[in-house]
C-alpha cells in the first residue's frame, strides 16, 4: 500500500527513528561524495501553491542526487487554477510520477489529492502542518544535542503549522514540549487534543515566554505571520511583541540552549538579529538538514 505523510501522526515511532538515521547516513554519504542512486528513473512532482525556497529546492536537489528527477508545478501554472477537480488532476499526475510534495493552504485539499492518488503524497506545508519540516528539525536536535530524549523544546511564537507538527512529534516521539503563546493564538484545540490521545510526551501551552523557556535545551520561533496572513502582519506584530526572541529571553535557558527557526526570519520581530546571528543559532545547518532528511523520506516512500 502507498505511503502518505500528511501529518505527522501518520509516521510510527521506528520508522520516525530511521528516517533520522537514514538522513544521517545520507548526509554522511554526501560529504564522502559518495554517489547513491537509488531513485533512478523516478520523478517527483511538486505542485506548490504558496511560495518556498528550502523546501522546493532541497526537495529537487534531494531527488536529482538520488538519481531521480523533480518537476515542479506552480498551481496557478495548472488546469487547477482553471477548477480542474482536485481528483482529477491526482489520479492523472499519477499515471505520470511516482510521488507528488504540494504544498497548499488547506489541509482538506491535500487529503483529497492523497486519497485520489495512486502514489505517495507528501505535505510540503498547508495552512495546518508542515511536517517534514519538524523530521529534520529534529535531525538537528540529534546533530546538536545527542539526541531528543530529555530535551526540553520550547516554542515561542505563534501556535501555527510549524508549532502544530512539533505538536504531533512529541506525541508520536514523547518530546518535552512546551508552547508560549499569546492568548488568541495557542495551537489549534483540535489538533491538541488529538496529538493528546496517544500522547508518549508532555505537551504544556503557556502565555509566559520568560517561564516557559526556563532550563530550555532548544528553543524555536518562526514568523508572526504566516504565508496567507499577511493582512494580520501590522495588528500581530502588537500582539506577539513580548514573544521575540532575543538575548535578555535566552538568559533564562539553559546555557547551551541551541535556538532553532525553519526560516524565512523576520529580523527584529520574533528573532533579534543578534540571537539569529549569534553562537546559540543553528538555523544554518538546521536548513541544510532539510534536503538529507527529504532525501531519507524520498528513498523510504520511493526505492
Ligand atoms: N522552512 C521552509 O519551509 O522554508 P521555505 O518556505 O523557504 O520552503
Ligand atoms: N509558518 C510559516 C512557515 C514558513 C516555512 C508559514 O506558513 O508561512
Amino acid at each position: 500500500m502507498k505511503k502518505d505523510i500528511l501529518t505527522l501522526l501518520d509516521i510510527e515511532k521506528e520508522d520516525m527513528d530511521l528516517l533520522f538515521k537514514k538522513a544521517f547516513d545520507l548526509k554522511e554519504k554526501q560529504k564522502k561524495g559518495i554517489v547513491h542512486t537509488p531513485l533512478k528513473g523516478k520523478t517527483l512532482g511538486m505542485l506548490f501553491d504558496k511560495a518556498s525556497t528550502r523546501t522546493r529546492i532541497s526537495f529537487e536537489t534531494a531527488m536529482i542526487h538520488l538519481g531521480g528527477t523533480p518537476i515542479f508545478m506552480s498551481t496557478k501554472d495548472t488546469q487547477i487554477a482553471r477548477d480542474e477537480p482536485v481528483r482529477d488532476t491526482a489520479r492523472v499526475l499519477s499515471r505520470y510520477i511516482d510521488c507528488l510534495a504540494i504544498r497548499t493552504f488547506s489541509q482538506d485539499i491535500l487529503s483529497e489529492f492523497a486519497e485520489s492518488a495512486d502514489i505517495p503524497v507528501i505535505n510540503a506545508l498547508t495552512d495546518l502542518y508542515h511536517p517534514c519540516q519538524i523530521l529534520s528539525d529534529i535531525m538537528t536536535v540529534i546533530e546538536f544535542k545527542g539526541g531528543y530524549e530529555n530535551m526540553k523544546i520550547v516554542w515561542v511564537g505563534d501556535g501555527n503549522n510549524v508549532a502544530h507538527s512539533w505538536i504531533n512529534a512529541a506525541s508520536v516521539l514523547g518530546l518535552n514540549l512546551v508552547l508560549a503563546c499569546p492568548e488568541g493564538y495557542k495551537p489549534n484545540q483540535g489538533i491538541m487534543e488529538k496529538a493528546l490521545e496517544n500522547c508518549r510526551g508532555k505537551i504544556e501551552v503557556s502565555e509566559d515566554p520568560f517561564e516557559a523557556v526556563k532550563d530550555a535545551d532548544v528553543v524555536y520561533t518562526d514568523v508572526w505571520a504566516s504565508m496567507g496572513q499577511e493582512g494580520e502582519h501590522t495588528s500581530r506584530k502588537r500582539v506577539f511583541k513580548s514573544y521575540q526572541v532575543n538575548s535578555r529571553l535566552l538568559e533564562a535557558a539553559s546555557n547551551d540552549v541551541i535556538v532553532m527557526h525553519c526560516l524565512p526570519a523576520h529580523r527584529g520581530e520574533e528573532i533579534s538579529e543578534e540571537v539569529l546571528e549569534g553562537s546559540k543559532s543553528v538555523v544554518w545547518d538546521q536548513a541544510e538538514n532539510k534536503m538529507h532528511m527529504h532525501k531519507a523520506i524520498l528513498e523510504a516512500l520511493m526505492a
